[in-house]
């Protein structure tokens, strides 16, 4: 039931997908010497305590990405795995900055994970698009310069997000990349509310002007953004076994998903980082079947609430009902 129910990933990191034994591989490809004795002494490094200990292996792996050809291969293999997930549409984020502050030139990445998903309807029948991820702990001029490049480059994205160290980097700093994105027709969506508070919520919504959120289950403190979320239809891009590893969240037991749909807020369920997390979409969804004794009606209401989430044309979505 759960991997033929129809499902579209709206919040999945391309760099998250990078599964230790395809680390392995790519050293070796590209001559790379890993600090990791081997699989297993890698695969130990999967304990996290919060987001940053996290994101400090997630960019360390990145090292052995370096051709456009490591990059599609990335891409494939996600594509791979979202096809037995039952995936169906998939807007997938990608961080250029992970990539250019090691040397690695914008269109290498650009263009080995944009070669994989052009062939995806016909190799996996997942369709798909490209959002570009600013790293907020990163300062916002260098988010400007290669939005821009992207721009000028006439890069196949759709749209922009913001992600990385949350707590100390707040949306407001971000104001004119997004000015810039929404000029040139770009949507725009940001991570908040995952380890930050509820105000970088609100900050998301009326100055970077976002129409998705995230995660921000941290919106839940604050009962008028609840309500604004809510009146607005405002989706939340929620990934409760991501929750769970960065200690969001202790147990999955304690996550607040129940508590979003009580509230009618308009959750969708994503995988984010799920190389780093064990689990892609169809492993979400079967935790939460587990543990909240979700039945087949309210897995059917999760995936419909990604399909009007997503950035597609009603009649793209029709045939994803
Ligand atoms: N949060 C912030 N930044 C990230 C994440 C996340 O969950 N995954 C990859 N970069
Ligand atoms: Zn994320």
């Amino acid at each position: 039931m759960i991997t033929t129910l129809p499902k579209v990933e709206l919040h999945l990191h391309i760099e998250g997908t990078l599964e230790p034994e395809l680390i392995m591989q790519l050293a070796e490809r590209n001559g790379i010497r890993l600090p990791y004795a081997d699989l297993d002494d890698l695969r130990r490094q999967y304990e996290f305590t919060d987001l940053q200990s996290f994101l400090n292996l997630y960019y360390a792996n990145l090292d052995v990405l370096v051709t456009e050809q490591d990059f599609s291969d990335l891409t494939r293999a996600y594509l791979k795995r979202a096809q037995a997930a039952g995936v169906r549409h998939a807007e997938i984020f990608m961080d250029p900055q992970a990539h250019t502050s090691r040397g690695i030139a914008l269109a290498t990445c650009v263009n080995g994970v944009s070669q994989a998903l052009a062939d995806s309807v016909t190799e996996f029948g997942i369709s798909t698009s490209l959002i570009v991820t600013f790293l907020r702990d990163r300062p916002a001029a260098e988010a400007l310069e290669v939005l821009t490049e992207l721009i000028s480059l006439d890069a196949p994205i759709i749209g922009i997000g913001l992600d990385s160290a949350e707590v100390g980097h707040p949306p407001i700093d971000f104001v004119e990349v997004f000015a810039l994105a929404r000029a040139h027709g770009l949507e725009c969506v940001a991570h908040a509310g995952e380890e930050g508070p509820p105000e970088y919520v609100w900050q998301a919504l009326d100055l970077l002007k976002v129409s998705r959120i995230d995660h921000g289950i941290r919106s839940l403190e604050d009962d008028a953004l609840v309500d604004y979320l809510v009146q607005n239809e405002i989706p939340l891009t929620v990934c409760p076994f991501s929750n769970v590893r960065l200690r969001v969240v202790d147990r999955l037991e304690d996550h607040p998903l129940p508590a979003m749909l009580a509230r009618g807020l308009l959750v969708t369920i994503n995988s984010d980082d799920p190389a780093y997390f064990g689990s892609y979409l169809d492993d979400n969804f079967r935790g939460l079947q587990q543990t909240f004794g979700l039945d087949a009606p309210a897995m059917a209401a999760l995936s419909r609430n990604a399909v009007q989430a997503a950035f597609l044309a009603d009649a793209e979505r029709a045939p994803l009902l």
